[in-house]
């Protein structure tokens, strides 16, 4: 008997990945469903992932670039063998400009590869600094290539 697993991948905007993955015995991923609430380039970005999830779940291959499919496949894996261990995951990152840490990962997913760029689109880490090292450990942990 196979499992199912469901795991939801966030985008900037409230774009919305939903994966479900049908496993057979021994990890198989028999079937994948990709489904998404979003534009044109979430549908870009699901065309991307549909082609590399193939094999065994534990013998897929971490993607290893840094483009937002890349990082997005990264989680998605991650999350279902149970080893998504990011650095912070409090609610909120930054407390000075009331910053939901989900902005400030959809924003590294969408493109903002430095602290600097994740500040410039979030505001995060622009007042006190307090919490500069938690958007640097994100941004570090999201662009980790395997
Ligand atoms: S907590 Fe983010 S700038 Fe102060």
């Amino acid at each position: 008997m196979g499992t199912t697993k469901i795991c939801k991948v966030s985008l900037r905007g409230g774009d919305e990945v939903e994966v479900c993955l049908d496993l057979g015995q021994d990890g198989e991923i028999l079937s994948s469903t990709l489904t998404g609430i979003g534009g044109p380039q979430l549908l870009s970005l699901l065309s991307e992932w549909r082609g590399k999830l193939k094999g065994r779940l534990t013998e897929v291959a971490l993607p290893s670039g840094t483009t937002s499919a890349d990082m997005m496949i990264r989680e998605l894996l991650l999350k279902v063998r149970g080893e998504w261990k990011p650095p912070y995951t409090d609610e909120e990152l930054c407390h000075c400009r009331s910053v939901p840490t989900k902005i400030v990962e959809q924003a590294i997913v969408m493109g903002a590869d430095s602290p600097e760029i994740v500040s410039r689109w979030t505001s995060a880490s622009t007042a006190c600094g307090t919490c500069r090292k938690d958007v640097e450990a994100l941004v570090a942990y999201r662009k980790k290539c395997a």
